[in-house]
């Protein structure tokens, strides 16, 4: 008789399923499809010159070379960690290389926050909707989740403090360009979200996947900076994760986690609990990247990402109905709308893409207890200017018939 692996697995597992986005992402390959699904970056953009000549320095360095191939230790190469304390620095967040932590890509952080904080049951307080990839980070700890309502400037003031009177283990957050919305947390909630955070001892999670693309406005601090300010120069309260997954590329998994050294310590232990350390190789290639090209090439993503963001906005306001509402984002990858009332993004997904050729991601499992179907967020990198005209005008001629319809019931 086989077994039934389902009767063995752990009660953890149960609500683990399969992320709907990646198995959408295999059925639109074909080249017709014009995708605003994928939140990943555009590969004709990779520096692959510069990153084979990388490759190639740290194959051949005298000293280097072997090393580069040999185990190494848990909290990452140093000189990229210095690099990484220097580049926080800038940004007001004062730390120095033993509190950074690196880790396979920020989703690796995630899931050590998830570890190093959430019990059986605990509650977290999540934006709703938040990252699809931190509330399946953070599942496998069985958390109880406390939503806190989003609006165009960030969350909301009174929703958090409802949220933090029930004593979250942390308050989880992507302040910039948020996935899946594109909102930015402006500088006068970021400045009360740390101090209420502060006031009801309640660590915050700070997740800046995106921070660095940013295409106009002036950035506001990190939380992770006005928490060190309003404490005399030290971080205290935040944990920040960082990647360079979405300005260099995302394939050499690098990322990392900085804070207080009490935590930094405890995931340096699962980090070599997990993986003893993130690759030796791709993290010598990745400093070698960063210090020779991080400055110009940041500058070329921009450029074209912002210009794809022109252009999905315009092609929107041109094109949609009314009825709809949706962000405008000053970075990112994203832009989130909001359906009328009865709309299932999900079941539009279906006819779009295989009536109309365009995929878009719906909304749902961005809400912990996937409580608002009728949203959908657009991504604007992977597709250039004239395609994301033409598969804008294609949305809103289906998105005319939905709401006829709709309404015609
Ligand atoms: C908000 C956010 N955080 C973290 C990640 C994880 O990225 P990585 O593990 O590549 O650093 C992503 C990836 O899309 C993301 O959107």
């Amino acid at each position: 008789m086989s077994l039934d692996w389902n009767t063995v697995f752990a009660g953890r597992v149960a609500g683990m399923t399969a992320s709907e986005i990646r198995e959408l992402l295999k059925l639109i390959e074909r080249p017709e499809i014009i995708s605003f699904a994928g939140g990943v970056p555009d590969p004709e953009l990779f520096p692959v010159e510069e990153l084979s000549q990388a490759y190639e320095r740290v194959f051949r360095a005298n000293t280097g070379a072997g090393l580069a191939f040999q185990y190494s230790v848990s909290e990452g190469y140093p000189p990229l960690r210095d690099w990484i304390a220097a580049r926080m620095d800038e940004k007001g967040v004062p730390t120095d290389a033993d509190r950074v932590l690196i880790t396979n890509g920020s989703q690796q952080a995630l899931e050590f926050i998830g570890k190093l904080l959430i019990g059986p049951g605990d509650p977290i307080a999540v934006t709703y909707p938040t990252y699809l990839g931190a509330l399946q980070a953070f599942s496998p700890f069985e958390p109880r989740h406390i939503p806190v309502e989003i609006d165009s400037r960030g969350p909301i003031p009174e929703s958090l403090e409802a949220a933090l009177v029930q004593k979250p283990k942390f308050f989880y957050l992507v302040p910039d360009f948020q996935n899946p919305t594109g909102v930015t947390t402006d500088w006068e909630r970021r400045k009360i979200i740390v101090e209420m955070c502060a006031r009801h001892g309640v660590p915050l999670i700070e997740d800046t996947a995106y921070a660095e693309l940013r295409y106009d406005g002036v950035p506001p601090p990190a939380l992770a900076a006005i928490d060190a300010e309003m404490n005399g120069g030290e971080q205290t309260g935040v944990l920040y994760c960082g990647t360079f997954s979405k300005v260099m590329v995302p394939g050499l998994r690098v990322g990392w986690v900085t804070g207080p050294k009490a935590a930094i310590e405890k995931m340096v232990l699962m980090k070599q609990a997990a993986d003893l350390h993130t690759s030796t190789v791709n993290q010598r290639v990745l400093h070698d990247l960063v210090t020779r090209i991080y400055t110009s090439h940041v500058p070329k993503l921009t450029d074209a990402y912002g210009a794809r963001r022109d252009a999905m906005l315009a092609a929107i306001a041109e094109e949609f109905p009314d009825g709809l509402t949706w962000t405008r984002p000053e970075g990112g990858m994203f832009v989130w709308v909001e359906l009328p009332e009865g709309i299932d993004a999900a079941a539009l997904l279906d006819r779009s893409i295989r009536e109309f050729d365009v995929a878009f991601v719906p909304g749902a499992p961005f809400f912990h207890d996937r409580g608002r179907p009728s949203t959908m967020r657009l991504s604007f990198v992977s597709e250039p200017p004239a395609r994301i005209r033409e598969g804008v005008r294609r949305l809103a001629r289906l998105l005319r018939s939905e709401i006829t319809t709709a309404s015609a019931q």
